[in-house]
């Protein structure tokens, strides 16, 4: 990979992806330490669904002779509130994180980075389901605000979430 912009940006990317994993796991600790099991655990699938991300960054500057420099990741909140309150940070969390990654696709179109323009292509399609589910729990918690009984039903369809690493990740 030619151009060092490119190459910042990824890894400012990486870090970016680090520390969303880093935030959904201490919203999972708190979560857990509230015996709201199910959104410790979607947060949890969540931690490791951006790990992927930033794994997946990092395998791919290493194809292309990119160099990688690790930064330092801050310390998240740990804290976070109800539940609505939580999933209304994941999904401005999610917002930001797609703005980071037009950002990114547009260093690489600049750049005139064709291969990179077409990998970063699945991040862009990837945000578009990452705000989706965010929001999809967001409206539900809502809709049931206030009302116990619901929230332990959502609390237990969240808990049945599970990681699938992409196809092109698997060993
Ligand atoms: Fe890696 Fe949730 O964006």
């Amino acid at each position: 990979m030619k151009s060092k912009k490119l190459q910042e940006t990824m890894n400012n990317q990486i870090q970016a992806e680090l520390y969303s994993a880093y935030l959904y796991l201490a919203m999972s600790i708190d979560c857990q330490s509230k015996n709201l099991k199910g959104f410790a655990n979607w947060l949890n699938v969540q931690y490791q669904e951006e790990t992927m991300h930033a794994m997946k960054l990092l395998a791919y500057m290493q194809e292309r002779g990119a160099q990688v420099e690790l930064q330092a990741i801050q310390a998240p909140p740990s804290k976070f509130g109800t539940p609505v309150e939580i999933f209304e940070q994941v999904l401005k969390h999610e917002l930001h994180v797609t703005e980071l990654i037009h950002n990114l696709y547009a260093v690489a179109i600049e750049e005139k980075d064709y291969a990179a323009q077409m990998f970063l292509q699945w991040y862009v399609n990837e945000q578009v389901e990452e705000e989706a589910s965010a929001s999809e729990v967001l409206e539900k918690l809502k809709m049931v605000e206030g009302n116990n009984g619901a929230l332990f039903f959502i609390d237990q369809e969240l808990a049945a979430r599970t990681y699938t690493p992409p196809a092109d990740t698997q060993e």
